[in-house]
């Protein structure tokens, strides 16, 4: 028999970008609050074994196609006829060097990930949501680097900025059914995407290891400490559950071991 004191109890959840790193850790902590869920993502294998780890289901679906997105909602709606979470993961990021270089195919491309991805996350998690009669939450994961300039690539703080936005305006039309849309902002995090970025930042081979130490030195303010994949999972799984944050909407949860709320002076002032 379900525990109905776990936090997630009976509910539904599509996760976007869940075969691996940030997705995969909340699919898991989702699936242990006792949430049912469908791991979609573009990495077919990886998101098979983590879909069938936990009891849900894996789902094709490259985010920039809308009728991807749409099955993967459909797919949730026909294993157990509603939708109570979608978390907009997947995301990508490209490092395209100075303004004055850019190219914008490939600023067009990431776009189509990070914010047209998104976007199709909410309008068919919306919709499958107020056709269920109401309630929700839809959460999407935008970045540091929406917060502050330097952090990534011009692409990819553009991309993390207009998911900010997307999110503050749905929130406004969406409240009215009871459905809440908010983001999570991740920062130093050593998963693939932050790997990838310190190599090319660097120009020369790093792990994850190495990238978790530079961050706990340089890009946290809590001493020791770089983000962990279940530090966001478990921030998601806040949002998801709305016993505990139900009356937030419209917010961006920021898991960055305080380093967006720090300047240059005062790290240099306490260091
Ligand atoms: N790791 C960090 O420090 C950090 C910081 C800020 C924001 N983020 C954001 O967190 C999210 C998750 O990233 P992560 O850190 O787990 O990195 P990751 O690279 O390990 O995971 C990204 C996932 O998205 C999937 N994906 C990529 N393109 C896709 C597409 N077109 N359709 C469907 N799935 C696709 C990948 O296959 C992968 O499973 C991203 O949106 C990223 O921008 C991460």
């Amino acid at each position: 028999m379900e525990n109905s004191s776990k936090r997630l109890s009976n509910k539904v959840a599509v996760i976007t970008g869940g075969a691996r790193g940030i997705g995969a850790a909340t699919a898991k902590l989702f699936a242990e609050n006792g949430a049912y869920v469908v791991v979609a993502d573009i990495l077919d294998e990886e998101g098979k074994q983590v879909a069938e780890s936990i009891g849900g289901m894996y789902v094709h679906c490259d985010v920039s196609r809308e009728e991807d997105v749409e099955m993967a909602v459909q797919v949730a709606m026909a294993r157990k006829n509603k939708l109570d979470v979608m978390f907009n993961n997947a995301g990508i990021a490209i490092y395209e060097g100075s303004i004055t270089d850019i190219d914008v195919d490939k600023v067009n491309h990431l776009v189509s990930v990070n914010v047209n991805g998104v976007l199709h996350g909410v309008k068919h998690a919306a919709k499958a949501m107020i056709k269920g009669g109401g309630g929700g939450s839809i959460i999407c994961t935008s970045s540091s680097a929406g917060e502050m300039g330097g952090l990534g690539g011009h692409a990819y703080t553009l991309s993390k900025g207009a998911i900010n936005g997307l999110v503050r305006s749905t929130a406004c039309e969406l409240g009215s059914y009871g459905i809440r849309v908010n983001s999570i902002s991740p920062h130093g995090v050593p998963t693939e995407i932050l790997v990838k970025a310190y190599r090319k930042f660097l120009g020369h081979e790093v792990d994850a290891t190495e990238v978790g130490r530079i961050v706990a030195e340089k890009g946290s303010l809590l001493h020791g400490r770089w983000g962990t994949v279940e530090d966001v999972a478990n921030a998601a799984l806040f949002l998801a559950s709305d016993r505990e944050s139900g009356f937030v909407t419209g917010h961006n949860l920021v898991i960055d071991g305080g380093y967006t709320s720090a300047t240059n002076a005062c790290q240099f002032i306490y260091q």
